[in-house]
């Protein structure tokens, strides 16, 4: 039976009979719909306290008792919980080590003390003498023995970072009176392995390529410098000292060339940087196997420290922003991987929480004067095996938020693009290329056909 063969009233009545039932429904569901959120609070909220509601170790006596005082009803009230966490993320090492660290550095609670007593000086260091293995921080990692073996090589030695140099370059920055005059306007720092030949090679033939370099219009002087670790094979050792001497952008540390002492081509990187280079203005660092659209780098840079000079003119603020400038592909709220057969794993008892945000490693860029204050900080902070994570956790500390730039593709095209005929003219940078590519790459984007030439950056 449909509606149509029904007579008015009976149409009116079954109107009215399904308004009821709906006023009905709606009247016993409304409330359940409102209430969702509250049910849903209540659940998370106490999902929460029970989480956190763990046994504490309090760590800080809870009240603190002025010598000379002899009566307790002569004390302030004071609270009975601690205003700062005292559950030291329950029991990761990294976020305990650094927890420690940054109490025995507050400057608030110890004044004199600040400057004094950073990561490298209270433990012991490498300095020369070579790094002995930390027996005290294994025990305070409970499955150390089921670690993956870099995780534990890392974890032993992570104490140590102040290793000697083996090779050093000649000359990448003027030095004496004219040293800031004849700066580099980019300085850049790349990481490679003893056996990579054949990549530095494409480099330096390449989007590497030292001296004056032209944008368009402007023009900026590029140096360059590659970052090693050792490795014991003794015969590619050698062939690497003919390559230093021959091309004089070679520096390698005496530290096992592995994934997880990353992080101390960093540290020492800008170490020497402080010491040898120190009037740069920009420092790309990324990997040996990237290409660069050197001279679209140099032009964005340009202009962005144009414009930075003209506000600090303009507004005669006290710092040049450029002081917090870093740019790439950021990446944030990145969960750090618990698989233990992944390159990055981290276990739970090394590290807990999110990563902050922080530059792909592929490939970054920032300026000078944030070296600068990277070295600074990085003193405070215990090293993390991954280091794009650990450039984040000292930009953090620094309160400096990396800039996301779409042209930097650590992670390569996305498929539809790379169809795009004039694809390769809008990245400054693109993760990961072969040496052979290399080449491909440098010949179409220096003579780019007419139909390209004004592509705009990826944006
Ligand atoms: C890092 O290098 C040091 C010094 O060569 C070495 O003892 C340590 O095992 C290395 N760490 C990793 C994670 O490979
Ligand atoms: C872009 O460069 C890659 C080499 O990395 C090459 O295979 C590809 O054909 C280029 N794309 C275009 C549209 O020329
Ligand atoms: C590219 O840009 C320049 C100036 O911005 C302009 O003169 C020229 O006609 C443009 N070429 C094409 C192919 O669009």
């Amino acid at each position: 039976m449909t509606s149509e063969n029904l007579s008015p009233e009976q149409n009116v009545y079954m109107a009215s009979c399904l308004c009821r039932y709906r006023r009905r429904i709606l009247c016993c569901c409304s409330p359940c719909i409102l209430l969702l959120p509250v049910y849903l609070y209540v659940t998370i909220a106490l999902f929460f306290a029970i989480k956190y509601s763990t046994p504490k170790v309090s760590v800080l006596p809870l009240r603190f008792v002025a010598s000379g005082l002899k009566h307790s009803s002569d004390l302030a009230p004071h609270p009975k919980k601690s205003f700062w966490r005292t559950e030291l993320e329950s029991g990761a090492l990294w976020n305990f080590i650094q927890h420690v660290t940054d109490r025995q550095n507050n400057p608030i609670l110890r004044p004199g003390l600040a400057n004094s007593a950073h990561v490298s000086s209270n433990l012991a260091t490498g300095k020369g003498t070579g790094c002995s293995p930390d027996s005290a921080i294994i025990s305070k990692i409970p499955d150390y023995s089921t670690l993956p073996t870099q995780m534990k090589n890392f974890v032993a030695t992570m104490h140590c970072r102040d290793y000697p140099l083996i090779i050093a370059p000649k000359d990448v920055c003027n030095h004496g009176p004219l040293a800031k005059i004849q700066a580099p306007m980019l300085l850049m720092a790349i990481k490679t392995q003893t056996a990579n030949f054949e990549n530095r090679e494409a480099i330096r033939q390449t989007w590497g390529r030292t001296g004056m370099v032209k944008g368009q219009g402007r023009q900026g002087l590029v140096r360059r410098v590659f970052l090693l670790g050792k490795t014991e094979d003794l015969r590619t050792e050698k062939e690497l000292q003919l390559e230093a001497n021959k091309y004089a952008d070679i520096i390698q540390w005496d530290f096992m060339d592995t994934f997880f002492n990353l992080t101390l081509k960093d540290v020492l990187f800008w170490d020497w940087f402080s010491r040898l280079c120190p009037h740069a203005h920009f420092i790309f660092k990324g990997d040996d196997d990237v290409f660069v659209r050197m001279p679209a780098v140099l032009d964005y840079l340009l202009k962005e420290k144009e414009k930075a000079d003209e506000r600090h003119l303009k507004e005669s603020t006290e710092t040049n922003e450029m002081e917090g400038f870093v740019v790439g592909d950021i990446i944030n709220n990145a969960m750090p991987i618990r698989s233990n057969e992944a390159k990055y794993y981290i276990p739970e008892s090394f590290y807990k929480g999110l990563y902050p945000s922080y530059p792909g490693g592929g490939g970054v860029v920032y300026s000078g004067s944030l070296a600068h204050r990277l070295l600074e900080v990085s003193q405070w902070v215990h090293l993390f095996p991954i280091d794009d994570v650990y450039l984040g956790m000292c930009l953090k500390r620094l309160g400096v938020y990396p800039i996301n730039h779409p042209a930097f593709l650590t992670f390569d095209f996305p498929k539809e693009e790379s169809k795009d005929p004039c694809a390769n003219h809008t990245i400054l940078l693109v993760h990961k290329r072969s040496p052979a590519e290399m080449f491909r790459l440098w010949i179409e984007t220096s003579t780019p056909s007419s139909r390209c030439r004004n592509a705009s950056l990826r944006s």
